[in-house]
Formats: C-alpha cells, structure tokens, sequence
C-alpha cells in the first residue's frame, strides 16, 4: 500500500500527528518537498518531538528517506538526527543524493530578500528555503553528493555568490576568507551524513515493485503551493500530490490512497489571504485554546473558520480519497462555531475558490454556525473511539456531516488530541 499524506490548508493542519499515526506498520517514510520550514510535532509515549527535515514518522517507521525534491541544511539535519539518537532512535536513513544545500548564505538572502521585498513581505520562516529553489531553478544549486568535492563546493559558492553580489556584498560572506571556511563546514557536514547517501528515487521504484508499505508525507499545506496556493504568499516549492513524482522519482500513478489533512478550524503563519480570518480577543482566545504558535519559529499563528470554498479546490488540485479531521477537541471546546461554505464576490455567491489576488481579499465569506459539543475528557475520547461514530455527540455529527456531505468526501480519521490513542478510525480508508 503506497499513501500520500497532504495538508489541505495553510500548514501545521496536524500532518505530523497522522503521519506518525499511520506509519506504526510502515517500511518507509519519505519526504519529498521543502525543508526545515516545515515543522511538525509529535507526541509520543517516549516524550515531545519536533520534526522539520526528518519525517515525522521517524518514530515508528522502518525506514526514512528524503527525497530529491527536498532542500537540507546539513547542520540542522546532522542535529536532528543526534537529537533522535539521544533518546535510541537508531535512524535507518537515506538521504537523496541530489537533493539541494541549504547554506549559511542562503539563510542570509532569505532574509535580505524579505526586507528588500518591503511591504510586499511573505512572512517567511529564513530558513533559507526561497533561495535555495531559486539557485536550484537557475542551475547553480549545490547539491548533497556535491559536498564530497571540496573544489566544486567552492566553484559553485563563488559562482552564487557573484550571480547574487548586490545582496551579498554587506553581508560576511563578502570576505572571501568567510566563504572559504563556510566551504569547508559543508564539506565537513557532508563527510558525516556521505554514509547515508543513495539513489533514493531507483531505491523507492523497488521497494514500490515488493509491494512494500510507503508512507509519502507531504510538508506545508496545499494553499502554500507555489503554483496553486495564494500566490505570491507561498512557500517555493509544490505542496500538492503532483510534487511526489517530481520529489521523490516515484509516479502518482503508483499512489494507492491521498490523505488530505484538515484542522477543523484554521490557521496561517505569515502574510497573504485569509477569508476566514478571525481578528482582535476572539482570535487571541482560540490561539491561546489551540496552543496557535509556530513549531519552526514560534510565531503566534493567525487564525480563523475552517474554509469549505479553499478545500474544495486543494481536494480537487490533489485528487484526494478521504479527510483526517483534526483538532476536533480544541473547537468543540470554543463558545461559538462556524464554517464558511461559500464566497459573495461583487454581489454574487459563489462555491469556487477565486482565482485572483483582488477577488479573494474582498470575497465576503458565507457562514453556517454549528452549536459547540463542549469539553471532551480523555474517558469520553476513548469511549467514542471504542464505540464509533454513531456514539458521538448530535453537535459533532451535524459538524461532520455538513462538511462531508459539502465536500463530497467521506472523513475517515477524526483526530481529538495530540497523541495517538486520541485518534478515530471511521471507516475502511478510502482508496484510488
Ligand atoms: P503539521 O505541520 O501539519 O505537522 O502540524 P504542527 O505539528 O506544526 O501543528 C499541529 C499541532 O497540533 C501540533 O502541536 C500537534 O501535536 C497538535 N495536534 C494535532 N492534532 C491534534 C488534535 O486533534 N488535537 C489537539 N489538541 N492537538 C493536535
Ligand atoms: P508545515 O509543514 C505553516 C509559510 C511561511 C510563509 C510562507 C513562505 O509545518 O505545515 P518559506 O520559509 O517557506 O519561504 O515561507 O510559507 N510556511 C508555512 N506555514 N506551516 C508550514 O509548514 C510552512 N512552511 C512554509 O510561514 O508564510
Ligand atoms: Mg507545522
């Protein structure tokens, strides 16, 4: 069984909780897009984790790949490998050869570009992801088996560094001492993680032909992708299903099952559109309710109503099976629930997420409320998940019900809590 595993909103929709919920009798976990922007967290019976460029289900699965379509800063994944082996987690990794290098400098242009870029700014997270696709996407990347060749590490970093010069010239690694020694870091963090590389895209199409078990997680949410998100408030890399043929080697047409991930109330870091958005203390007390801050860089997330109009059209981007609702007993716990199930734009009501800049940031959202199904402790959560679906509160079915049958897609997993027995499995998971 080969699954993909997508977030169908803004990010941080509770990717990391299914995913390590999933993979208990997994081969392989694979990421194939992004990079330590992404961050997720996952609670376990060993403790806290958070994940940005290891899979998150590192934990369980036997296996963990990342793929070609990622960008890595090996510090940080050198780190977060010793970080996991400290409490035993022996990782069987394999890093794609030709993924992408994140450097010190491309953290520095993220960073320079966001404050070039004004008022127009994305919000980014600086880790360097912009940059990186963007030297990628101009045939100057670095990538992972490069770091074995001291003297094209070095080429490649001059030959950055000359192409983007007007940005660079007041930062350190104007020095071309500075340069040099960041070289021989990287070359140095290539040397400790070389025993991991491989051909992971030849290594993915053979376990698919044993008929293994694949785990495919996707990073970020659907609305961050860079051609069909919000654009330009998107990440730089796809984040629908099409990106794990292209991050990872292995065809869509592989795929048995996607997964779209959906919280049951919304949320986004950084700037761009948001028609759902709430504002001022209601906003403040679902932050506060829902612990809304960012796992990569801690910025308090903005939030709002879960948006039918937005899934419609990420569902259909990445032709997904069924939905993980997530975070059911944070909004249940909220004095006041809605949904937005279509937009009024110029007067006229439509079910079709709008397509232009303009049109979305003045579309009046249309609301249905749903009455809240109150406080859920833990006795409660374990006896609906031992009794089913028909056992949950009227309040939550209607909720249920309103976005299945608006959405047209069966919701299989109903997630109430951070941990893996909080988690309910409706029905047989839905597959192509
Ligand atoms: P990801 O980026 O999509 O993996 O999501 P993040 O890990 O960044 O953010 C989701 C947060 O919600 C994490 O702290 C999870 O532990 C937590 N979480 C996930 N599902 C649930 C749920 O159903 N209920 C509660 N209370 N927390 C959840
Ligand atoms: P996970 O995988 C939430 C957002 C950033 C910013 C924009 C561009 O945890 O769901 P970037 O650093 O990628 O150039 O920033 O994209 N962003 C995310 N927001 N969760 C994420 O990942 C994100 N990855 C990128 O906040 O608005
Ligand atoms: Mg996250």
């Amino acid at each position: 069984m080969i699954t993909l595993i997508l977030g169908l909103q803004f990010g941080d929709e509770g990717k990391g909780k299914i995913v390590d919920y999933l993979s208990g009798s997994t081969d392989a976990v694979i990421k194939f897009n992004g990079g330590s922007n992404a961050g997720h967290t996952v609670v376990s019976d060993e403790g806290k984790f958070k994940f940005h460029l290891v899979p998150s289900g590192a934990l369980r699965s036997k296996e963990v790949i990342l793929g070609n379509g990622m960008t890595i800063d090996p510090f940080l994944l050198e780190e977060e490998i010793r970080d996991l082996e400290k409490v035993n987690k022996k990782l069987n990794l394999k890093i794609s050869s030709i993924a992408h290098v994140v450097t010190p400098m491309h953290r520095y242009l993220d960073k320079a570009e966001e404050e070039i870029r004004g008022a127009m700014k994305i919000g980014t997270t600086f880790q360097g992801i912009g940059p990186t696709y963007e030297d990628k996407y101009a045939r100057t990347g670095l990538r992972m088996a490069d770091l074995a060749d001291p003297e094209l590490v070095s080429d490649k970093i001059e030959l950055i560094y000359a192409m983007k010069r007007t940005m660079l010239e007041k930062s350190e690694f104007a020095s071309p001492s500075a340069r040099k020694e960041m070289a021989s870091r990287l070359v140095a963090s290539g040397k400790n993680l070389r025993k991991f590389l491989s051909d992971t895209e030849v290594y993915l199409n053979e376990l698919a032909s044993q008929g293994k078990n694949l785990l495919f997680e996707g990073s970020h949410g659907s609305m961050l992708d860079v051609d069909f998100g919000t654009y330009p408030y998107v990440t730089s890399s796809n984040t629908t299903s099409g990106a794990l043929t292209t991050g990872s080697g292995l065809s869509l047409r592989k795929v048995d099952r996607i997964i779209g991930v959906v919280k049951s109330y919304m949320s986004r870091v950084g700037a761009g559109p948001f028609p759902t958005e709430i504002t001022g203390e209601k906003a403040d007390r679902l932050r506060t309710l829902g612990s809304e801050y960012g796992t990569t860089t801690g910025r308090p997330r903005r939030v709002g109503w879960l948006d039918l109009v937005l899934l419609r059209y990420t569902l259909m981007i990445s032709d997904v099976n069924s939905i993980a609702l997530t975070r059911l007993d944070t909004l249940g716990n909220f004095e006041e629930i809605k949904v937005g199930y279509s937009y009024k734009v110029d007067g006229k009501e439509t079910k079709q997420l709008p397509r232009n800049e303009g049109d979305l940031q003045k579309a009046e959202v249309n609301y249905r409320s749903f009455k809240p199904w109150g406080f859920l402790s833990d006795a409660r959560i374990s006896q609906f998940i031992k009794d089913g679906k028909d056992s949950l509160p009227d309040e939550l079915k209607e909720f249920i019900n309103f976005i299945s049958s608006e959405l047209g897609k069966e919701i299989d997993i109903l997630s109430f809590g951070d941990t893996r027995n909080k988690t309910m499995f409706c029905s047989k998971l839905a597959t192509a």
